[in-house]
């Protein structure tokens, strides 16, 4: 398996340090060419390489840490995403579900992606704390996953196991993957209902 992160911004980040915490390598890439990321890719780790997007995007599984309104852009790069396993990262936010037509945000970014196996996942944490270690007290952060494409979630899972996580499967997208999905302002409301609760 080969990755890439696509954005490499916050959530960019947070993801490169979590391959460097673990040695796995992955390369980064946005808007700005290779030379202008390389060295806070060099600063996050030895594993972590800045490469152009077009680059970037040979790899065979990629993660999408751009805002969701450029999602078109980077399913532009390439003629046909068949073969590649899209693991989106992003969050609709502040886009009201109605500006999806109704669609969970991860149905709506595969319609551009096509071929794509696409993934929804690491996108429920605030950037500090994916950044962070997520072995905590002898346990480890929760990553929730969701697709439509039942065999992609297995190696992503992998991967998500790889770099610390406990991966909870949650289905298809518009089941179970509901739950982690943005509503406006808040992402996750169903999954946090007891939370957000506690905390009014
Ligand atoms: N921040 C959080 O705590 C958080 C938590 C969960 C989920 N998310 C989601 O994660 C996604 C990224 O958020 P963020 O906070 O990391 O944003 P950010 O800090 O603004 O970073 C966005 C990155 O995307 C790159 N980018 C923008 N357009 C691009 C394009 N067309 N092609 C390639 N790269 C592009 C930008 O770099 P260039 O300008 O160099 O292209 C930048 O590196 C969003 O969808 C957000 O909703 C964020």
């Amino acid at each position: 398996m080969s990755y890439a992160i696509v954005g490499f911004g916050k959530i960019g980040q947070a993801l490169a340090h979590a391959f460097a915490r673990n040695n796995i390598n992955v390369t980064v890439a946005s808007r700005r060419p290779p030379e202008a990321l390389a060295p806070q890719a060099r600063a996050v780790g030895p594993t972590v390489v800045a490469k152009s997007l077009r680059d970037a995007l040979e790899a065979d599984t990629i993660i999408l840490a751009i805002p969701f309104g450029e999602h078109r852009e980077v399913a532009k790069s390439l003629p046909s995403w068949k073969g590649k396993t899209v693991i989106d990262a992003t969050n609709s936010f502040p886009l009201p579900p109605e500006e999806l037509g109704g669609l969970p945000s991860s149905t709506f970014i595969a319609k551009s992606f096509t071929g794509a196996k696409v993934v929804k996942g690491f996108n429920h944490l605030g950037a500090a704390t994916l950044a962070s270690d997520p072995v905590v007290e002898g346990g480890h952060r929760v990553i929730f996953l969701s697709s439509d494409d039942e065999d992609a979630i297995a190696p992503v899972a992998e991967l998500a196991k790889r770099l610390g996580f406990a991966p909870v499967t949650l289905g298809k997208l518009n089941e179970g993957g509901l739950l982690v999905h943005a509503r406006g302002r808040v992402w996750g409301p169903l999954i946090f209902q007891d939370l957000f609760k506690k905390q009014q």
